[in-house]
């Protein structure tokens, strides 16, 4: 039986790449209802219509997650049009600040950590009780490949903190809440075809670095980058399952259909 069928969906950063085909690929499994966030209400939209044509309803929420007291009131919006939440999917984040550690803003900096771990924090703690009550929830974080190797990512030290912080909460959730029906998961989607792709590639050399701007230029231009299609079916293939606790790359070796 497909576990997914007729539950309900929360995709954080669902306007766009990644995120986007994360939501709509759950749709096609037979998730009912999902709820898109992030801050460009256009791309939302745009969303919100591949994702209905792929079958589930949605709700849209145009609203910046860094900003961190507003998370309550975006769950409550969630909640009253979709009802509770099965599954949670943090995807939502943010590459800057990119640059030498000496010239980054330590606002920046904050700004990057609000939204790539304390906002995902926030919103599973805001879900979870939900999920305990219903005994079955679903978590995943999406990470990076940075977080296990973070030397490879000079000049991305906001990031790769960031990323590294994130998979230490997913794993420690995942502890506290063993036995409970919820589960929480490490997703690494690989370098995918999107726009935060294009926007590390479009920064100036002098202020991101040579070796940084060499490094994703020669991605795009090898033709290395899968599609955020691709990614997020490697993700989608391990959701319902019951695993916990695990960082899931998409080069695992997952049947995803
Ligand atoms: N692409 C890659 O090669 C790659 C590699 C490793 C890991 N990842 C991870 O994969 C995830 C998705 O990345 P992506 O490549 O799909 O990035 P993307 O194309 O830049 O999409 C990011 C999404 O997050 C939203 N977002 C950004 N800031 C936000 C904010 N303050 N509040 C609410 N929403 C916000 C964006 O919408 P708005 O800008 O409209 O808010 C967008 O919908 C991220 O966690 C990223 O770190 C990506």
């Amino acid at each position: 039986m497909n576990a997914l069928k007729g539950k309900t969906a929360v995709v954080t950063g669902g306007g766009r790449g990644i995120g986007r085909a994360i939501a709509v690929g759950l749709a096609e499994q037979g998730v009912d209802r999902i709820g898109l966030i992030a801050r460009s209400a256009d791309q939302l939209s745009a969303a919100a219509r591949a994702v209905e044509n792929a079958g589930a309803r949605t709700k849209i929420i145009a609203a910046d997650l860094s900003r961190l007291d507003g998370l309550p009131t975006i769950v409550d919006d969630l909640t009253a049009e979709l009802g509770g939440v099965d599954v949670l999917i943090n995807n939502a984040a943010v590459v800057a600040p990119l640059g030498p550690t000496t010239t980054v803003s330590l606002q920046s900096y904050l700004d990057a950590l609000a939204l790539n771990v304390v906002a995902v924090a926030g919103l599973s703690a805001l879900l979870i009780p939900g999920m305990r009550e219903r005994a079955w929830g679903r978590i995943v974080n999406v990470s990076s490949g940075v977080a296990g190797h973070p030397t490879g990512m000079i000049g991305g030290n906001a990031y790769a903190a960031s990323k590294a912080a994130l998979e230490a909460h997913s794993l420690n959730l995942s502890a506290e809440l063993s036995g409970s029906g919820v589960t929480v998961n490490i997703y690494r989607p690989g370098i995918v075809d999107t726009a935060m792709q294009g926007w590390i590639r479009d920064q100036d050399p002098a202020v991101i670095g040579e070796q940084m701007h060499g490094r994703f230029h020669s991605y795009h231009e090898s033709g290395l980058l899968i599609s955020p299609e691709a990614s997020a079916a490697k993700l989608i293939a391990r959701v319902a399952g019951e695993e916990s606790g695990q960082i899931w790359d998409v080069n695992d070796d997952v049947d995803a259909g």
